[in-house]
């Protein structure tokens, strides 16, 4: 299992080296090709994506490519292994974009291996954007993907059990400004790490085109039916390939309040960095949520046409893996705002 505690690992075995929060924008204009995901998962994720760009294929098979290799890992958030909903159902959540604003999306899909693929071919075979629960599952099943046992993985079970002797979940209603919603307060482990969250993936190719992907299980232990950011168009993920392209993680509910991916992506039409849109969009989390956002985690990651990427999110913690040609595959600490 690919953890975000492995990340520090992962440099020391050579396979990425360690940035620290400082260098987190890129420096050098017309970087391409270029691929960034969210978390550690990430290394392993854009090496896929990398076989795809550096022999000058699509960004967008690579950014289906590379998530794929975290949809099929043992991984408590992304993919089939992962946490299941309070009632101990595993539901994913994905969708894509492509450089000609051409996007799919899949949620609330049961027993299929890889829903970044499911949500492609909504894009590419339907007059539709989004397709969910059965009906994605039974046009999943139509276009050959095979249903998989319901089964939990092993250590999704052992963690369903322990969390069913709390049955931890704590929707508060708290927040200034917003007093009729509810907010989800995610856990957050010992070792720090957060229950929850996604693979997102932007890349640009050798033509200078962009596409991004996100997936995930969504909320470990959520109420059965939640949908977070992550197969939303705009909020999860957003791609326009004259400025730029950026995907969220964190708590879904509120990157949907904001429109965070989207949002991300008109503040570099406006000229900021891809570093300082992630930042403006976190401030932007945080004025709304008030007190409450301590108790949350949202981070945004970016490139723009340059090949300039940048990443910024709630609260420490939160790391990204950048990818291209001269500096290889290596980790990005997340710079904060709390
Ligand atoms: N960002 C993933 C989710 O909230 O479902």
């Amino acid at each position: 299992m690919l953890h975000r505690r492995r990340f520090l690992q992962l440099g020391s075995l050579g396979l990425g080296a360690f940035s620290f929060a400082g260098s987190t924008a890129g420096k050098a204009a017309a970087r391409k090709p270029i691929v960034i995901s969210t978390w550690d998962a990430g290394i392993e994720a854009n090496k896929a994506a990398w076989k795809v760009l550096r022999s000058g294929g699509r960004a967008l098979d690579a950014v289906e490519q590379g998530v794929m290799i975290t949809e099929a890992s043992q991984n408590c958030c992304v993919g089939l292994g992962a946490n299941p909903d309070r009632d101990g159902y595993v539901t994913l959540d994905s969708c894509i974009m492509d450089e000609k604003a051409n996007c799919g999306s899949v949620a609330f899909l049961e027993r299929i291996k890889h829903p970044v693929s499911v949500a492609r071919r909504v894009m590419e075979k339907t007059p539709h954007v989004m397709l969910v629960g059965s009906g994605a599952q039974q046009f999943a099943i139509e276009e050959g993907f095979p249903l998989e046992p319901s089964k939990l993985s092993e250590e999704a079970e052992r963690d369903y059990q322990n969390w069913l002797k709390k049955s931890e979940y704590k929707p508060v209603i708290n927040i200034e400004n917003t007093k009729k919603q509810t907010a989800f307060v995610p856990i957050k482990y010992d070792n720090g790490e957060w229950n929850h969250d996604t693979i997102g993936m932007v890349a640009m190719d050798a033509a200078g085109n962009l596409s991004g992907s996100c997936t995930t299980s969504g909320m470990g232990f959520k109420m059965r039916g939640r949908l977070g950011d992550s197969p939303i168009i705009g909020a999860g993920l957003f791609v326009d390939n004259e400025v730029g392209a950026a995907t969220a993680t964190g708590q879904g509910e509120d990157v949907i309040r904001i429109c965070g991916s989207h949002l991300v992506v008109e503040l570099m039409r406006q000229g900021l960095s891809p570093e300082a849109a992630c930042k403006k969009a976190v401030e932007r989390i945080i004025k709304i949520k008030g007190d409450a956002a301590k108790d949350i985690q949202v981070g945004f990651i970016a490139i723009n046409k340059q090949g300039e990427y940048g990443g910024y999110c709630i609260q420490k913690g939160f790391n990204f893996a950048v990818c291209y040609a001269d500096d290889k595959n290596f980790m990005v600490e997340g710079r904060f705002v709390l």
